[in-house]
Parts: structure tokens; sequence; C-alpha cells
């Protein structure tokens, strides 16, 4: 199944793009701004101000709206009538973006669009699409193109049309709507931090459409490239984790926390070399860590971290490599272990060190939650090792980490959030901020 999610602002070609793509990969498109618009066209024919949200609000249950597919077109029916091009006028455009803007009729159109979503194969436009409605969507473009081409493209929709309206007065209105859908309180139209960007307003529509295509068969391979790889990473799992659980006395707590699949940053306070693989043996998903490219020609370590989910790195004297490649796996769907430390701490207070700031980087740039993972140690009494107690905690939202715009204090921040979860797991004193600050490293 492959989920395209494509937003951007009124007149990039969004909708005319997403069909073409939809009919070459034989998916279905959804317009959700036709939803919107349905909804709107509904408040002007019964004289309700789309703008006076308590009446908006208090019409939402005196209709009905239906979605279908006839022929793979989309048909939106308002309470059985099929609304055709009676919502594509300027009045009605401007109705959706005020019906838009409130947070009931959001939600009202909320689980149609996820359960579609759900369903089916499809490229779905709109402005929320990579944010909220399918965050976790296989291919996300933000497309969008200079104010003035975009208002060009609709003038001459309109006209062929049989519109009287100037360019001008497209120009302002579609200007205005930008503003409205941009700066709303909820679901605004923005890039999500994962999405691609592309401006189109130099490139025509069957190049648009070759980049998006281009975008997607990438996808396609390395979701297959991923499958192969998490079967062999789940063959050498089946009889690795037992092993190393028995060998270092493993306790796992917490396993419900783990996410069963999509990216995800694991971290970790940091107390041996064997951390990585004491974490994997608790998790029933491949977990990549980054590991320096020499250790990868170390005879059968080498061989067996390959087979674990170790992704090769070289460093080369600076950390860029490893953050990049961090982001990358994320992004693409893996589960990566970081260690915020960057050292091993194996004292008698294994959290106690200063901590670097490349996981609130890693974090914000990838657009993914963070799983916090406290490693303990336990005095065991009937043999020399230890008992390692690994306690995974609840899984922490991107959204709750307070980024704004990135930048280093923001990054260290959220460390600050991150590695706090993970001392109070394992039950140790706060550290004091002045441990958290070497900003940009891993
Ligand atoms: O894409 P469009 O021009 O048909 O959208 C009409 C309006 O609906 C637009 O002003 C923004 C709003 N909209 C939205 O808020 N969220 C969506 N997912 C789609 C459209």
């Amino acid at each position: 199944m492959i989920r395209i999610a494509i937003d951007g602002p009124g007149g990039a070609g969004k909708s005319t793009v997403a069909k073409e793509v939809a009919k070459r990969l034989g998916i279905i498109y959804v317009d959700t701004g036709a939803l919107y618009r349905t909804i709107g066209l509904w408040m002007l024919r019964h004289g309700v101000d789309p703008k006076n949200s308590d009446g908006v609000v208090s019409s939402l249950g005196h209709f009905t709206l239906e979605l279908r597919y006839i022929d793979g077109r989309q048909v939106i029916l308002l309470d059985g009538e099929d609304v055709g091009d009676s919502i594509r006028t300027p009045e009605v455009s401007m109705a959706a973006s005020a019906v838009s803007a409130i947070p009931e009729v959001r939600a009202y159109l909320l689980d149609m669009q996820r359960g579609i979503a759900k369903e089916n194969s499809l490229i779905m436009d709109g402005r929320d699409i990579g944010t909220v409605i399918i965050p976790d969507a296989e291919v996300k473009i933000f497309l969008t193109a200079k104010p003035e081409v975009r208002a060009n493209r609709r003038y001459l929709e309109l006209q062929s049309r049989g519109s009287d309206t100037t360019y001008e007065a497209v120009l302002a209105e579609m200007n205005e709507r930008d503003k409205n859908d941009a700066e709303r309180a909820i679901a605004p139209c923005v890039k999500a931090d994962d999405a691609f960007l592309l401006d189109n307003s130099d490139i025509d529509f069957d190049g648009t459409v070759d980049i998006i295509i281009k975008r997607v068969r990438k996808c396609e391979e390395s979701l297959e490239e991923q499958r192969k790889k998490h079967t062999a990473y789940m063959k050498t799992h089946r009889w690795m984790a037992p092993l190393v659980r028995w060998m270092f006395h493993v306790k796992i707590r917490g396993a419900e926390n783990i996410p069963a699949s999509g990216g995800v940053i694991v971290c970790a306070n940091h107390v041996a070399i064997r951390d990585v693989f004491v974490i994997a043996s608790g998790m029933n998903r491949p977990l990549n860590y980054l590991a320096k490219k020499e250790l990868f020609k170390v005879p059968f370590i080498g061989g067996l971290m390959k087979k674990c989910g170790a992704v090769s790195i070289d460093r080369g004297g600076n950390d860029v490599a490893a953050l990049k490649t961090a982001i990358e796996l994320a992004r693409e769907g893996c589960a990566v272990a970081l260690f915020p430390q960057g050292h091993r701490n194996p004292g008698v207070n294994p959290v106690d060190t200063v901590i670097h700031n490349g996981t609130g980087l890693i974090a914000y740039r990838s657009g993914k939650d963070v799983l916090p993972v406290c490693i303990k140690l336990k005095k065991f009494k009937y043999a020399p090792f230890r008992r390692v107690e690994v306690i995974f905690g609840k899984v922490i939202k991107h959204s709750e980490l307070g980024f704004t715009n990135g930048g280093n204090e923001e990054y260290r921040s959220a460390t600050e959030k991150i590695f706090d979860e993970i001392v109070r797991l394992g039950g140790y004193d706060k550290l004091p901020s002045e441990k958290y600050g070497e900003g940009g490293r891993q």
C-alpha cells in the first residue's frame, strides 16, 4: 500500500497533478478541498455566514455528505445530490476557506479522510494531509509556486469555464485565502518537516508529475529493500534475542510502549558496548544503530553487526555523516538507536555525564517521535554479571518536544526533556541543566 500526501496552497496545480499521478499509478485520488467546498456551498445556499463559527457548527448535523468513487472518479453527494462543478466558484472558494478554519468542521471531516487513507493506496491532496490526516504517509509532497504564477493558472482555468473575472481579482482572492489557510490556528497549511518541497513555478505539468512519480518509485524501491532487510534481521533476532537476554541477565520492562512500526528515535543512556544488543533483544522489530565503519572489518563481529541492523558510518573526524544517516533512517520508517551521552558511563550513576544535543537535532529534522529507554544495572547474586534492566518508557511525541523553527536552544531543551524522561524511568535524580549543552554533537 502506498499513500501519497500532497499539500500546498491553492493554484499550485495539486488536483490536476494528483489526478494524473493517480491515473498512472492505478490508485485513487482524494480531493479533500472538495469536502470543505461542499460544506461552504451548503452554508451559502442556506444563508449561513461561513465566517460565523456558531452558525456553521450548529448546521453540521443538518445535511449528509458522502464521498464515492464512480469509475475511479471522486463524487461528492450533498444530501444525495452530486455537487459537481457547483463547488468551483470563487464564492465557494472563499466560503471553503472560512469554514475550514473552524475546528469542529475539521473534526467532522477527519474520520472520513482517515478512513479512506486506511483502506486504500491513494494520493490525497489538501492542506494538512502530511501533517494531520496521514502523518505517516509513505510519500509527502508540498507543492507550491509563486503567487503570481498560481493566480495566473487559476485565472486561465476560470476563464476556460466562462468566468468573466479578472487576473487582479483572482490574485487578490488567492492572497487572502493563502493568508487565511497559513495563519489559522488549527491545521495551518504548512510543509510537514519530512515533506519534499516542490516549487513548480518554472516546471510544467508533465515535469511536475514526473518528479512525483520518480519519488514514489524511489520510495517503493526503498520499501522493498526495507522489507528484505526486515526479514533477514528477524531471522537472526529469533535466536539472538533469547541468547542476549540469557547471557546478560536482561529483564525487559515496558515492551508495550514500543511502536510496532514507523520511524522512531530510540534514545537510551549508555552503559556498555552491549547496550544496543540488549535493547534490541527487547524489541520485536529491527533496530538500527550507527557504528564506525572500522568495526565492520572485525571478523565475525562485523558480519553479525550487519545482520543486527548496524549501519556503517564514515565519520572522517566529524559527526555530520552520522546525524544525516540517523535522520534519513528515521524518515524511512526505521527505529534508530541513539545515545545522547555519546560515551559509555558505566559508573555508579550511569546517567551522570554531559549530554550532547545531537539527539534534539535528529528528533527535529526527522520529524519523528522518541522512545525513551533506561538501561539500569542491578546486582545479581549468583553470577559475575550484573543483571541489566531495560525499561522502555512511553513514546514522547514529536509535537511534545517544543520545536518551532529549530536551532541549538530548541535542540538543547528537547534533548533535556528526552533525557529527563530516561533519568526518571531509572529512578535517578534529575540532572542539572548545565549538563546539557554540547550543541550539534551526538
Ligand atoms: O484545495 P481547494 O482550493 O479546493 O481547498 C478549498 C479550501 O479548503 C482552501 O481554502 C483550504 C481548505 N482546505 C483545508 O483547509 N484543508 C484541506 N485538507 C483541504 C482544503
